[in-house]
C-alpha cells in the first residue's frame, strides 16, 4: 500500500477516486460526473491531494486547501472506499495530509463536518446552537457521524455554523494544532 500524490494517478485511478467520492458523500457529489468535476477542479498545483493505492487501485483519498494565507489548511474532501473502512486508512490519509500541511507552514488543520442528514447525526442537530454553545460543545455526542472519527484523531470542536445545511443542520468545525507550543 502506498500514499501517492494524485497528480501522478492515471485516468482509471482518477475515476476510482471519483467513484469513492460520490459513493461516500452523495449529498455533496450526487453523480460520478459531479465527483470527476470536483477532482479536476481540485487538482491544481496550489492544492495537495493524496491517495492510498493498493495494487494500482485507489482505496481512499483526501485533499488539503490552503486558507488564511497558508496558516490554516482545510481537509477537503476525505473519503475511504466503504468496504475498506475501519482499517486505519482514513487515519493514515489524515496523518499524511497533516505532514504535508506542516511542510507547507500550516499551523492549524481544519475539518468541516456537515451534520446534514434528515434527523441529524450528532447532538448538535435540531438544537439552538446560539444558546450556551460552550455547554453543548462540552457534552457533544457524535453518534455515528464522521465528527467521531476526527475526535478520535485528536481534533477538537472549534466552532459551528448553525443551519449551514438547512434549519437544525449545522456544519461542525474541528481543528487540530499542527505546531508545538
Ligand atoms: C470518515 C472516514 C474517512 C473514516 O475512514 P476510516 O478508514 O474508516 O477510518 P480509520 O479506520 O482510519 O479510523 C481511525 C479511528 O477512527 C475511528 N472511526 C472511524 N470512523 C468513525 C466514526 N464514524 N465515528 C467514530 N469513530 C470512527 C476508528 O474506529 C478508528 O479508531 P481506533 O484508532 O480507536 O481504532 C470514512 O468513514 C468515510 O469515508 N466516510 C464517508 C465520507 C466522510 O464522511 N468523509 C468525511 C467528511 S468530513
Amino acid at each position: 500500500m502506498q500514499t501517492i500524490n494524485m497528480a501522478q494517478l492515471n485516468k482509471t485511478q482518477i475515476i476510482q477516486a471519483a467513484q469513492i467520492l460520490t459513493d461516500s458523500l452523495p449529498l455533496g457529489w450526487p453523480t460520478l460526473d459531479d465527483a470527476m468535476n470536483e477532482i479536476n477542479e481540485l487538482l491544481v498545483p496550489q492544492n495537495t491531494l493524496l491517495a492510498v493505492v493498493e495494487n494500482d487501485t485507489v482505496l481512499g483519498w483526501g485533499g488539503i486547501l490552503s486558507k488564511y494565507d497558508g496558516h490554516v489548511f482545510e481537509i477537503h474532501p476525505l473519503a475511504v472506499r466503504s468496504d475498506r473502512r475501519k482499517q486505519g486508512l482514513g487515519k493514515a490519509i489524515v496523518a499524511a495530509l497533516e505532514d504535508e500541511a506542516r511542510k507547507q507552514g500550516g499551523l492549524t488543520m481544519l475539518a468541516c463536518a456537515d451534520d446534514e442528514k434528515g434527523n441529524g447525526g450528532t447532538s448538535f442537530a435540531n438544537v439552538d446552537l446560539y444558546e450556551d454553545l460552550p455547554e453543548k460543545i462540552k457534552y457533544f455526542s457524535p453518534g455515528t457521524h464522521q465528527s467521531g472519527f476526527y475526535l478520535k484523531l485528536g481534533y477538537k470542536i472549534i466552532g459551528v455554523m448553525p443551519d449551514a445545511n438547512g434549519p437544525g443542520k449545522p456544519d461542525i468545525y474541528l481543528g487540530k494544532r499542527l505546531w508545538l507550543r
